[in-house]
């Protein structure tokens, strides 16, 4: 079983490779940079020792390096990469789109495009969402923020649009009568700061932390996506968050309503990141 997980040198996506590898999976990292795949590489192999892993070129804000990915066939991929911004300037993507919005939203939309031949039968595709998701709301006038942008809303727009097409691929998924999987995994509240240390890749500074009490560190908001991508138990279409108040604990499914049951709103998502990217995933 291999699994390609984006955003894997760092952060919750390294802990997701982590976990896969000690239960055997094959991991593949995707990267945009060499010496960070590298030493996460490293980090692995001494943590699992006999860990099947390599990485792979990916620059989510870079349409032609997602469209030229090299990675072989995948029993699932964890589409855990992402930017959250902070600080009043509006930044782009080399093609021009809004950053959080083209590197959470549209990279992995068309990362999913790219991988439709290399998703194997029954192939599963996690999507990270958030729990900010949940408060967002779409401006289908201006999905990328061009009028008055606010970092934290960018972020939180671009975390609803890959829920809901997360959900959308589910559908299309079923309409095509595809074995693939379409799944939202989130991370609840994952800190650095509760992170196990992983040196050079992640020291932690103060040990004593009181936000243990709600939250978890990037090792604890890794096991949904985990769970998602490899479980037992996990249909398409379903939201795997943390048990307890989706903060922090193990991952169980959550309700999919509110924003998230809004099919209108997940197909104008698509049909806007189509004619954004210039690709469609297309799965039978
Ligand atoms: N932490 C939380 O509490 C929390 C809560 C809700 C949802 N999430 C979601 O969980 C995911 C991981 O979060 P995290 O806390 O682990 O973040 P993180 O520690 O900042 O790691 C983010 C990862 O994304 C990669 N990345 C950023 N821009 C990229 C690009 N253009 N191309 C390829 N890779 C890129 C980073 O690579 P570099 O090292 O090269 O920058 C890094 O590997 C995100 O999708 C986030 O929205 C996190």
């Amino acid at each position: 079983m291999t699994v390609l997980v984006t955003g894997g040198n760092a952060g919750i996506g390294y802990f997701v490779a982590e976990q896969l590898a000690e239960a055997g999976v094959e991991v593949v990292l995707g990267s945009r940079d060499a010496a960070k795949a590298e030493v996460a590489l490293r980090v692995l192999r001494e943590r699992v020792p006999g860990a099947r892993a390599s990485w792979a070129r990916l620059d989510l804000a870079d349409l032609a390096s997602v469209n030229g990915i090299e990675v072989g066939g995948l029993d699932a991929v964890v589409l855990n990469a992402g930017v959250r911004l902070e600080g009043p300037q509006r930044r782009e993507t080399r093609d021009g789109h809004e950053m959080s919005f083209g590197v959470n939203h549209l990279g992995h939309f068309a990362l999913t495009a790219a991988l439709q031949d290399r998703l194997r039968p029954g192939a599963r595709i996690v999507t990270m969402g958030s729990f900010a998701a949940k408060s967002a709301k779409l401006d289908f006038a201006d999905l990328e923020s061009k009028r008055d942008y606010q970092p934290k809303t960018a972020y939180e727009r671009s975390k609803l649009a890959q829920t809901l097409f997360a959900l959308e691929l589910d559908r299309r998924l079923r309409a095509a009568g595809s074995s693939r999987l379409s799944v939202v995994a989130h991370p609840g509240g994952a800190l650095d700061r509760l992170t196990p240390d992983r040196p050079p890749l992640h020291v932690r500074g103060t040990k004593l932390n009181l936000a243990r009490i709600a939250l978890q560190g990037k090792d604890g908001g890794a096991r949904p996506a985990v769970r998602a991508a490899v479980g037992p138990d996990v249909h398409s279409g379903q939201i795997w968050g943390p048990r307890v108040f989706g903060l922090k604990g193990k991952p169980r499914p959550e309700p999919v309503r509110g924003p998230y049951a809004d099919a209108e709103a997940a197909a104008r998502v698509w049909a806007a990141s189509v004619e954004l990217t210039g690709v469609e995933p297309v799965f039978s």
